[in-house]
């Protein structure tokens, strides 16, 4: 069994709202601080790899960034990868795999940058992924997130109010369900699993140390660490 829930989205619609959402949920100013801390500054060749990468639209911002990088996505659903290959990067290989699986892995000291967007509030038990993060991680790389961290459900429900609307407007694929505010409720708790706190906590049980964080809208964060 995953680690993680299954999305009750349909696969297609998923990957229209993920693609479509993208600037919004990860814009260019915070991609900006992560490329100048962690991507730009690394030597020759490095290998970045984006766990829960769906449809892989940050490694394409990356080898923008760093034509000599190796990219690798992993991600468990097919639809998001066939949007990923669909891209056309040369350097990437998309990888379908259950991040949370238990024989989940990655091979040690060979990772320059981790990332995870909009990924880490699936764990509820984030221990082995950052775990498996750390062994991966070289010495002078980062995990860098972006992502859901605990906000009231006011904030969050107005979040969705505006997002959806927007999501829903611009693509056929995203068209509107039944009860547009089910979702609020439903996965309330999923999404508002971690404060910023928690979450360097967390890394900082498992050997890494935060260099820069910071919320950039009441839902989202953004926090880049190395290993300790
Ligand atoms: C909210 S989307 C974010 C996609 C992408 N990182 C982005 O920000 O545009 C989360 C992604 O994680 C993937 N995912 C969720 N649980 C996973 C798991 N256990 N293993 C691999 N992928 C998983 C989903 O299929 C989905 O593509």
């Amino acid at each position: 069994m995953s680690a993680t829930p299954q999305s009750p989205l349909d696969p297609a619609r998923f990957c229209a709202m993920m693609t479509q959402s993208y600037e919004n949920r990860i814009p260019a100013d915070v991609r900006t601080i992560i490329a100048a801390e962690a991507i730009t500054p690394l030597g020759p060749k490095p290998h970045i790899v984006d766990l829960g990468c769906g449809p892989g639209l940050w490694l394409r911002d990356v080898a923008a960034l760093r034509p000599d990088a190796t990219l690798a996505g992993y991600d468990r659903d097919a639809k998001m990868l066939e949007a990923a290959r669909g891209l056309g990067l040369k350097k990437a290989k998309w990888q379908s795999a259950d991040v949370g699986a238990a024989d989940f892995a990655l091979k040690p000291d060979s990772c320059d940058v981790i990332a995870a967007h909009f990924f880490f509030h699936f764990f509820a038990d984030p221990r082995r992924l950052l775990a498996t993060m750390h062994d991966a991680l070289r010495v002078g790389g980062s995990f860098v997130m972006t992502g859901w961290v605990r906000s009231s459900m006011a904030d969050f429900a107005d979040f969705w109010v505006t997002a959806r609307t927007a999501i829903e407007s611009s693509s056929a694929q995203a068209a509107p369900t039944d009860d547009p505010e089910a979702f609020c409720y439903q996965r309330f708790a999923e999404f508002n699993r971690y404060t910023l706190d928690d979450i360097r906590w967390l890394l900082g049980r498992h050997g890494f140390s935060v260099r820069r964080d910071a919320m950039y809208t009441k839902n989202f964060a953004y926090l880049i660490a190395g290993i300790a």
